[in-house]
């Protein structure tokens, strides 16, 4: 999702009831190649076996759906989402999740209520990520899974991307001042501000591990092909992966929280 059409030092959130008809026209239902050839397989599979999912600032839903109708199949998957308009939306689609309005810094269910939570592409987009995450922690059950899908801190933060050199004839990939925490809009497409607030890889394991999660899995894709149809550097765009998966689990009860 993450677009390099312009960065702005951040003034204020982001109008996601605003946004929603954008979102669903050029996110949803198969309108984007990297939701359907990448984002909703491997986040789906990084859940499966879950019986009761909850997805964390859910958008239109189509995460859910796909959470829903992936075998075996849950008992329950909820959605939750500050904006009325993404709820409104993601409840008006066929599939089985339920919706709810609600924020990831204080969501409205008992500790260890889920066995599986989600959240993709989402906390790139919350200020205060440590209550974000906290909140996250506390919502998965002994032995449950913890999937987070961010823009690759490493190598997707403010001031990184393509440089096409034309002086020393060279291209390459620029990486942003990476341990900087900062928040910056972004015009990720003509007329949509997006806020983004980037923090280091490290701002997102050490609260998690601290709230007694364990760091299980580390996914960092190459683009898909499709994707990449009109780069103008396909071999360094294959090896630059915008997307960072990190799971995490809960230790049952009675084992040791590290071994
Ligand atoms: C880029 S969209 C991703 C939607 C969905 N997760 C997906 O991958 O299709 C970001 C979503 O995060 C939601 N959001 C923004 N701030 C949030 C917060 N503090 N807590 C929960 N969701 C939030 C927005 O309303 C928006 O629907």
């Amino acid at each position: 999702m993450r677009g390099r059409e312009g960065e702005q030092a951040a003034a204020g959130g982001t109008d996601w009831d605003s946004l929603a008809p954008w979102w669903l026209e050029t996110f949803s239902n198969g309108a984007d190649i990297e939701y359907e050839l990448q984002i909703l397989p491997l986040a789906s599979a990084a859940l499966a076996g879950c019986r009761r999912v909850l997805d964390v600032g859910t958008g239109e839903g189509q995460l859910a759906r796909r959470i829903a109708r992936t075998e075996p199949l849950p008992e329950l998957v909820v959605g939750v989402d500050p904006a009325a308009a993404q709820v409104r939306n993601a409840a008006a689609q066929q599939g089985g999740p339920v919706y709810l309005r609600g924020r990831g810094e204080a969501l409205c269910f008992c500790d260890g209520a889920f066995d599986g939570v989600v959240c993709c592409l989402v906390i790139e987009h919350a200020d205060d990520g440590d209550l974000f995450l906290a909140e996250l922690a506390r919502l998965v059950a002994p032995a449950g899974r913890l999937v987070l899908v961010v823009n690759h801190p490493a190598l997707q933060g403010p001031g990184s991307g393509f440089v096409d050199d034309h002086v020393l004839g060279e291209r390459y990939w620029r990486v942003g001042p990476y341990l900087t925490e900062q928040a910056v809009v972004e015009e990720v497409d003509q007329g949509v501000p997006i806020r983004f607030s980037h923090r280091p890889i490290s701002r997102y394991v050490n609260p998690l591990c601290r709230a007694g999660l364990v760091l299980t899995s580390m996914e960092e894709p190459a683009p898909p092909l499709q994707f990449l149809a009109d780069s103008i550097d396909l071999e360094l765009e294959l090896a630059m992966p915008r997307l960072l998966l990190l799971g995490f689990e809960r230790p049952a009860a009675g084992r040791p929280m590290r071994e």
